[in-house]
């Protein structure tokens, strides 16, 4: 599957997550605090809530609804009540600009 540009990168900010739809899929993008650029499906798998307006902590975002915490590298929840993944997109920079990979991954738990 061919990469899609999202946008610049600098216009995703440090712990201010942000949703994109991408061929009909809703992926929220994170700058964690080091930096680290991460996409995930902008779907709790606990119910019907963007994690784009979650919380940033670490590598983790938080449901604001339930409080699930979800890895950011992995898409699995830490946290209860959610007990499913969310998936994971690749995401790269290239001149200054974020691609992402609209095939959703769904990572191993680890
Ligand atoms: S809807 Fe996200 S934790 Fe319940």
């Amino acid at each position: 599957m061919t990469s899609v540009r999202l946008c610049a990168a600098d216009d995703v900010k440090v712990e201010a997550p942000q949703r994109f739809e991408i061929e009909g899929q809703a992926i929220c993008v994170v700058r964690d605090s080091a930096g680290e650029l991460f996409a995930l499906g902008d779907r709790c798998s606990h119910g019907d809530i963007s994690l784009a307006e979650g919380f940033v902590e670490d590598d983790s975002i938080e449901c604001w609804a339930h409080g699930s915490q979800f890895s950011l590298r992995t898409g699995w929840p830490r946290t209860l009540p959610a007990y499913e993944p969310v998936p994971v997109y690749r995401i790269q920079v290239q001149a200054g600009d974020i691609y992402i990979d609209p095939t959703p991954i769904f990572e191993e738990k680890s």
